[in-house]
């Protein structure tokens, strides 16, 4: 979502003249615009602050913006750790981020000769709500992003119908639970997120739809129909699971078992063979015991997962789960993430190899200049090829041919 949103602003920027650069230390104005929904995340903001505060010593004209979710969490107290910062916009003022800035920056731009509109994006971002309600305990994000709120279905098909035009050939909807989109239709009509991605999928010029990040508890039938029905609607699906433990995911006030979870993988699987699942799973959540964390792994194993991002506990202020102790100590933790970080590994190695002699369609999204082709599947999986400059932004046919663990390798085929 910050991915999405930076973008946003960066072509907001270009639009009006700028022109971006890696460098700090040549910037005019450099936004940071931070996430925390980990301690690391925003100690990763604090440390680069630090060293923006040094550039700024040298370069006391350039400007400063801090925004987003830690922007929200910390907005009376950051100016005073780090006065140079010019401006402050919250997770819950990102919507009016340009308007916003545009007020900020004056005529700061107006001067600058308007370059071209950036390459066209063949993958676009585009958000279709914000917020959260569902208090899952240990998260900050319901705090920092306010209530759930989905944009107008007319809007959000504006926006991809542009994106088309601009040549985006895959669009990703987010939110933080898009299963639970929710908007009026036209007369009394209410669009839910199945009847959005059928409204999607007819759209001229888009090829591919994916969307992230769903809800085990909303997940529904409709939906499941939807994905197997709609063409476009790729072969993927990342479906946080969090836990394995029943009396984790209820302290977690995730409202489903290992047992839904596992009922509903299943059904998944059946009605679209080919999807890839992806989970997020948290551990040292307070109170996780051992034998808690043993469930995990055989949900692991019994879920046929094509990858799961793992991450250790962080103690968010402000949410439920915070309040208590963070009971599981720091060496437990860390011994559980190694043990579920090798999971990870060896689970997209044994998958990305049963791939070998299969064909799969691939949008090509770059060619180098020594003609190595590169693209994703339908399930999400990066792969290589020898290819021509002329093929990027299409669809391919490519037989895989090798794999590793995080990418596969493989020979064109034909044009789709
Ligand atoms: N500590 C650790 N991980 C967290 N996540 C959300 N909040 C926390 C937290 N307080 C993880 C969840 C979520 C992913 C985006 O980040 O697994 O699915
Ligand atoms: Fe956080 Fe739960 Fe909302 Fe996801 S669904 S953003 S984990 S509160």
């Amino acid at each position: 979502m910050n991915v999405a949103d930076s973008a946003a602003i960066g072509e907001h920027l270009r639009s009006r003249g700028g022109v971006a650069t890696d460098l700090a230390q040549q910037a005019d104005l450099v936004i940071v615009n931070t996430c925390s929904v980990r301690g690391q995340a925003e100690h990763k903001a604090l440390s680069y602050l630090g060293r923006l505060a040094l550039i700024k010593v040298k370069q006391p004209a350039m400007k400063v913006v801090f925004a987003g979710c830690m922007a929200e969490r910390v907005k009376e107290s950051i100016k005073k750790r780090f006065p140079f910062i010019n401006l402050v916009v919250g997770a819950r003022d990102i919507e009016y981020f340009p308007q916003l800035l545009d007020k900020f920056l004056g005529d700061m731009l107006d001067d600058r000769s308007v370059l071209s509109a950036a390459t066209p994006q063949l993958t676009s971002f585009i958000n279709i709500m914000r917020g959260c309600e569902n208090h899952c305990s240990y998260c900050i994000v319901p705090t920092v992003r306010g209530p759930e709120k989905s944009r107008a279905v007319d809007d959000i098909l504006a926006d991809i119908r542009r994106m088309a035009a601009a040549g985006t050939k895959e669009v990703t909807l987010l939110g933080q639970n898009v299963n639970s989109y929710t908007s009026a239709g036209r007369g009394k009509t209410i669009i839910d997120f199945s009847d959005l991605l059928q409204m999607v999928n007819g759209i001229d010029g888009i090829d591919r739809i994916r969307f992230m990040t769903n809800h085990p508890k909303d997940f529904n039938d409709k939906l499941i129909e939807t994905m197997s029905s709609c063409a476009k609607v790729c072969d993927h699906i990342h479906l946080p699971l969090q836990s394995g433990s029943d009396t984790i995911l209820a302290a977690m006030n995730r409202k489903y078992t290992a047992g839904d979870y596992l009922t509903l993988a299943n059904k998944l699987k059946h009605a679209i063979p080919r999807l890839a699942i992806t989970t997020d799973i948290m551990v040292g959540f307070p109170g996780e015991t051992d034998a808690d964390f043993a469930a995990t792994l055989r949900i692991i194993e019994h879920t046929d997962f094509d990858f799961l991002y793992a991450f250790k506990y962080s103690p968010r202020p402000g949410t439920p789960a915070a309040a208590g102790e963070d009971s599981v100590i720091r060496s437990k933790k860390e011994e559980r993430l190694a043990i579920l970080l090798e999971q990870a590994d060896s689970i997209a190695a044994r998958k990305n190899a049963k791939l070998i002699g299969t064909h799969q369609e691939v949008l090509v999204e770059e060619v180098t200049a020594n003609g190595i082709a590169g693209g994703r599947t339908r399930a999400n999986k990066k792969i290589f090829f020898a290819g021509e400059s002329n093929l990027r932004g299409t669809l391919v046919s490519i037989t895989v041919t090798g794999s590793k663990a995080y990418s596969l390798e493989g020979s064109f085929t034909s044009c789709v």
